[in-house]
């Protein structure tokens, strides 16, 4: 793969990402709902580019000592590659940067891919949100980050 570049979410991104959150959710989010994103003073959002070309993007709201991942997907060309790691390690080190201690998630319980991924990095499962969505259960997963 060519050189993988991590860089603040702006709005120059947001076509490309808003392809990207078709592909990856039954209830992606609109153009402004990123646009709000770029202006909240809580939220750090990423994008991960190979080449010019939008791979994933990522982002957190930092709110008291948590952060709480709002935000993950890669492009299906892209996909098991490692662009999701590196979107998770990149989150992980800018809450660390900032002294957040505490790292929360929600994901669907049929998304065992993505529950996979976040294992890898020391999230467990706390506790699940019986029918959160419509057609499944979140589980709300944690990690101490510092
Ligand atoms: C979840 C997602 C972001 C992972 O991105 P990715 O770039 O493909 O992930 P990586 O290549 O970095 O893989 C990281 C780990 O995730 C797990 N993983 C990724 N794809 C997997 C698959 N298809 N099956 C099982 N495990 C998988 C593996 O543990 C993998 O590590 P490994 O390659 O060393 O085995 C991507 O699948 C995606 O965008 N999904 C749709 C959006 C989504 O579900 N977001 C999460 C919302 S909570």
């Amino acid at each position: 793969m060519q050189q993988l570049i991590i860089e603040p979410l702006n709005r120059s991104h947001i076509p490309q990402i808003i392809e990207i959150e078709k592909q990856s959710f039954p209830d992606p989010w609109t153009e402004e709902k990123f646009i709000q994103e770029i202006d909240l003073k809580f939220s750090h959002f990423y994008v991960a580019k190979v080449n010019d070309e939008i791979a994933g993007y990522a982002g957190f709201w930092h709110i008291t000592e948590e952060a709480n991942i709002v935000n993950i997907a890669v492009k299906k060309a892209y996909r098991r590659q490692g662009i999701g790691k590196n979107l998770l390690e990149y989150l992980i080190e800018s809450a660390k940067q900032k002294k957040i201690s505490d790292m929360y998630l929600e994901v669907r319980l049929k998304n065992t891919t993505a529950q996979e991924l976040y294992k890898k990095y020391g999230f467990e499962v706390c506790f699940t949100r019986k029918k959160y969505y419509n057609d499944d259960d979140g589980l709300i997963m944690y990690k101490k980050i510092s």
